[in-house]
């Protein structure tokens, strides 16, 4: 199966970004454990700054690959756009989130993802990321 992890904005900076709240670990050597550990999936990984890109991507791979594990970041509570790429496509996505966005300001309480998301899974630090991809297995 192939799962595509897509990157939002600043998440390029894992690990020496806000550690206190994102951690220490760069998402290079994050995804290397996550190539180790589920070797039987063919994971790709796309990250971005920049909306149109993050959109580009999903419409891409949207009607080919079986799972995108998609942590737009702070597009998240913005981008109508992200949200109706993430509605067009037809394979299904499951919105991660490092930190537990509920327990931070307001702004993070809205997602544009969530509503089409098959599933939602915030608050594990990178190991959501993980979770997500285990979800596709099952
Ligand atoms: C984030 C949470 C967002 O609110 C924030 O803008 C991020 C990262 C997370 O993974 O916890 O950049 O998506």
């Amino acid at each position: 199966m192939k799962i595509l992890i897509v990157n939002g904005p600043n998440l390029n900076l894992l690990g020496k970004r806000e550690p206190d709240i994102y951690g220490d670990q760069t998402f290079d050597d994050y995804f290397a454990d996550l190539q180790f550990k589920f070797k039987e999936v063919q994971l790709e990984y796309f990250q971005s700054n920049i909306e149109g890109e993050l959109i580009g991507k999903i419409q891409e791979v949207g009607f080919s690959y079986g799972g995108i594990v998609l942590n737009a970041a702070a597009y998240t509570h913005t981008s109508v756009g992200i949200g109706d790429a993430v509605k067009a496509i037809e394979t299904p996505v499951v919105e991660v989130h490092i930190s537990n966005t509920h327990q931070r300001e307001p702004f993070r309480h809205i997602s544009y993802i969530s509503p089409n998301a098959k599933g939602v899974i915030l608050g594990f630090g990178l190991k959501s990321y993980e979770l997500a991809i285990q979800s596709f297995l099952e």
